[in-house]
């Protein structure tokens, strides 16, 4: 007789991770299954966020600043080195070490959970209407098994898009994985999307020395974020990051030859172009993974574009079956998909205990936006555009970093913070951030916009100086035109 679980969770990523623990904090009984191999061959929990996504990229941006600053920018505080140099396997090295970490770290907190965890491929096989748990196979290169569970959350993430002209060989042609596995600076990168991985990853080895050509198809640069900061953003970047951004272009072909990568693209103006680098990202967004769940047979609703079909709580066509993170619709990003998956461990442990479930559908309109280049950029709620779009009158207060205290201290003055707040509520609808360490005051306009605050709450609060956090502040004076410090 196959073992009988409360709630398997099929993909052990931050989605199905979170899941599961909550599940099993919450006194189910769990399991958790998950494919994902390292490049040692070895089982490693955590999906595409530790193994080779948000923690490597941040972990190799760190690593690439400090040298940058070296090189660059400390000679501005007085310190000089004789030279400096950068070992690019020990770089990736500490990068892998961390990741490692991260990934038995979550081994253990399945083991302090009580979660059981299974390595192989999970598929949700077929079931008949009377029967009251679904069966799940599981197979590895060792066996096959088979487990029933009450409950189960499908959490399997999503895979990088390719081009079919230019197929990933993680060599001279990179995804993710790649473009954080490269042993030495290329002389020359191209990146095709100037997306988030794509300027993540090309700050990462211009900061290192390459020569980085990103070119996008979208005639406007990151067209997600406030027209004003990816503005400021394309211009920084252009001027300060050494990043060469060609946008509204059209992929004709890409070549690789034995020493270089050739692309043959139309510009803006419909100019043929030819680009020739030692290597290429391929950074064009990502794809939802349902390969071998089984959607075929078991009935499970894909949409159009082959997310699963859910409702606000996360709930599929199948009855106990939720789905949770990239493989449903809403923002790829690691800290929505672990949301979904504590609101549907806390759903189904209220429907387990027959009690009327509390919780909230996850708020994307709350979900914070970062992006780790330098100067950060980091959004929540809506942006200006939005706002004019949906015919909301807003009022804005903006205040530049450079008339900071702390930004001045730091050498770091470059960008802003803006507040949109309800012409007539006085109701925080969006902040816009792009500057020094964005990545965390983000939160504090999170928190608010949370609380229903008003732009005048936040002017209220007293923020410590010097601190970078008193842009904020300030930013939320000037909503009321009353900025102290411009
Ligand atoms: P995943 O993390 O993709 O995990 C899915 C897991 O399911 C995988 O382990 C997979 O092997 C497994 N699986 C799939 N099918 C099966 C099956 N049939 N049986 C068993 N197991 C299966 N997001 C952020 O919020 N911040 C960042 O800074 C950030 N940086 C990123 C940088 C890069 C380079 C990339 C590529 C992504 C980044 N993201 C970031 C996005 C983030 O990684 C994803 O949004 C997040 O990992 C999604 O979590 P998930 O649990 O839905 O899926
Ligand atoms: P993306 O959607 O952010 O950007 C892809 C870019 O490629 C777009 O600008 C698009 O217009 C462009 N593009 C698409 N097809 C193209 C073509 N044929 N030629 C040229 N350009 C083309 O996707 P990306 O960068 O691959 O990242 C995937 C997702 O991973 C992100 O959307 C995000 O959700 C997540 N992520 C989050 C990070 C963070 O939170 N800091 C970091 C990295 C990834």
């Amino acid at each position: 007789m196959s073992e009988t679980f409360d709630v398997a969770v099929i993909g052990a990523g931050p989605g199905g991770y979170v899941a599961a623990i909550r599940c099993a904090q919450l006194g189910l009984n769990t399991v958790c299954i998950d494919e994902w191999k390292n490049s040692k061959g070895k089982a490693s929990l955590g999906g595409t966020c530790l193994n080779v996504g948000c923690i490597p990229s941040k972990a190799l941006l760190e690593s690439s600043e400090n040298y940058y600053q070296i090189k660059h920018k400390l000679s501005a505080h007085g310190i000089t080195t004789e030279s400096a140099s950068v070992n690019v396997p020990v770089m990736i090295a500490r990068k892998d070490k961390i990741v490692t970490t991260f990934t038995t770290g979550i081994a253990a907190l399945f083991k302090k959970n009580k979660v059981k965890s299974m390595h192989g491929k999970g598929t949700l096989l077929k079931r008949e209407a009377s029967a009251n748990t679904w069966q799940i196979r599981v197979d590895n290169s060792d066996n096959t098994e088979t487990i029933q569970a009450k409950h189960v959350i499908i959490a399997t993430g999503s895979v990088p898009r390719s081009l079919p002209f230019a197929p990933i060989d993680n060599d001279r042609i990179l995804d993710n994985a790649g473009a954080l596995a490269l042993t030495e600076v290329p002389n020359r990168l191209g990146v095709i999307g100037a997306g988030v991985i794509g300027l993540e990853m090309g700050s990462v080895w211009r900061r290192l020395g390459a020569e980085v050509t990103i070119l996008e198809a979208m005639p406007g640069f990151l067209m997600a974020a406030d027209e004003q900061v990816a503005k400021e953003a394309k211009s920084l970047f252009a001027k300060e990051s050494g990043l060469q951004i060609n946008t509204g272009i059209n992929i004709k072909s890409i070549k690789t030859s034995k020493n270089a990568v050739v692309v043959n693209y139309n510009d803006s103006s419909n100019q043929e172009q030819s680009l020739e680098v030692d290597k290429l990202i391929i950074a064009i967004g990502r794809i939802p993974n349902t390969t071998g769940l089984g959607v075929n047979d078991n009935g499970l609703l894909l949409d159009e574009r082959g997310f699963i079909v859910v409702d606000q709580y996360c709930r599929t066509n199948l009855t106990n079956v939720y789905a949770v993170g990239d493989v449903v619709r809403g923002p790829m990003l690691a800290h929505k998909a672990s949301e979904e998956g504590v609101v549907v461990a806390e759903m189904i442990m209220h429907l387990e205990k027959g009690q009327v479930s509390e919780n909230e559908a996850v708020d994307f309109n709350i979900i914070p936006w970062v992006i780790y280049t330098a100067p950060e950029i980091a959004w929540v709620g809506k942006n200006e555009q939005e706002l004019k779009a949906a015919g909301i009158a807003y009022k804005a207060g903006q205040f530049p970093f450079i008339a900071n205290g702390r930004a001045r201290a730091m050498g770091d003055t470059s960008g802003f913070i803006k507040i949109l707040a309800d012409e007539k509520t006085d109701r925080v609808l969006g902040v816009h951030m792009i500057g020094p360490h964005v990545s965390e005051l983000i939160s504090e306009a999170v928190m608010a916009m949370k609380f229903s605050a008003s732009s005048e709450d936040i002017a209220c609060i007293v923020h410590a100086h010097p601190s970078l956090s008193e842009v904020f502040h300030e930013a939320a004076l000037g909503v009321d035109k009353r900025a102290l410090h411009i």
